[in-house]
């Protein structure tokens, strides 16, 4: 059973897909209210949809979170609606992979501005909207990219290693206020996001990579955000986890 998320709120960034929808779909199971957010408003109806059919409870958000205007509106619109705010999950993301000589500024920026200054952006949102006694619980989306790296990830690698320290920094100025922040950094995970970046060659030499001998689920990772962003993982902060399969700790 998911935990126990019963009178909670929770706000997912980018989660019309891939992992952010999975994890909503988890803790709409575990009874909290969850803010579904994406850019793209037939993603957000279709899992608001889903949510309330299983009988759970979905409030649609169709914003870009890029911005730190629109990370407003998301996070104190949502915080307003449903009348607090208890977990904050910051997994949107838009990601390309380019050579070092062919980094371009305009993709350079617009995965700085989802990757990196949303996640700012959005713990800084987030931190206002908590209560300011009962706190609440940040979940930051890493990656292994940030640990170790491919060809043409410079950008990419960059942003997640960042974020494990965004995570650290964070969790060390809210820790006061009863507010933990923690990461998950999962490994491959077949989603709508990475299909471009796939193919059967690649996927078959990072399974025999790793140790477990698969690549990850969506639900695989939703469990974590759950755990870290739940009870269970109550004296946990600043934490890192990698989900991976082992593949970042095997030289097979
Ligand atoms: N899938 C993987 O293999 C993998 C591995 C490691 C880390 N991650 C991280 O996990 C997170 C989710 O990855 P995914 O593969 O599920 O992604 P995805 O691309 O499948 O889904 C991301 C969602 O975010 C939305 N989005 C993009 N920009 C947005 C914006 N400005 N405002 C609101 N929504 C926006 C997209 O529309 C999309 O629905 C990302 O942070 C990613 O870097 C994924």
């Amino acid at each position: 059973m998911p935990q126990d998320f019963e009178g909670r709120v929770v706000l997912i960034t980018g989660s019309g897909h891939g992992i952010g929808r999975a994890t909503a779909l988890r803790f709409a199971q575990g009874g909290a209210t969850v803010g579904v957010n994406d850019l793209k408003p037939e993603f957000v109806e279709a899992v608001v949809r889903e949510i309330d059919e299983a009988g759970g409870t979905a409030i649609g958000i169709v914003e870009n979170v890029a911005s730190r205007e629109g990370m407003r509106r998301a996070v104190l619109g949502l915080a307003e609606r449903a009348g607090r705010l208890d977990v904050m999950v910051n997994n949107a993301a838009w990601v390309r992979y380019q050579a070092i000589a062919d980094v371009a500024p305009q993709t350079l920026d617009r995965m700085l501005d989802i990757g990196f200054k949303a996640v700012v952006w959005g713990i800084q949102a987030a931190a206002e909207a908590m209560h300011a006694e009962r706190g609440g619980a940040i979940v930051n989306l890493a990656s292994v990219a940030g640990i170790v790296s491919q060809p043409s990830s410079i950008v990419y690698s960059g942003i997640k290693a960042g974020i494990m320290g965004i995570t650290r920094a964070a969790a060390v100025e809210l820790g006061a206020r009863g507010i933990r922040v923690n990461a998950v950094a999962p490994g491959a995970v077949p989603t709508e996001g990475t299909q471009r970046n796939r193919n059967v060659e690649r996927d078959a030499r990072r399974i025999a990579r790793t140790p477990l001998g698969r690549l990850g689920t969506v639900d695989d990772i939703a469990r974590i955000v759950c755990f870290l962003a739940g009870d269970d993982s109550g004296f946990l902060s600043g934490h890192t986890i990698t989900a991976d399969g082992g593949f970042t700790i095997a030289n097979l």
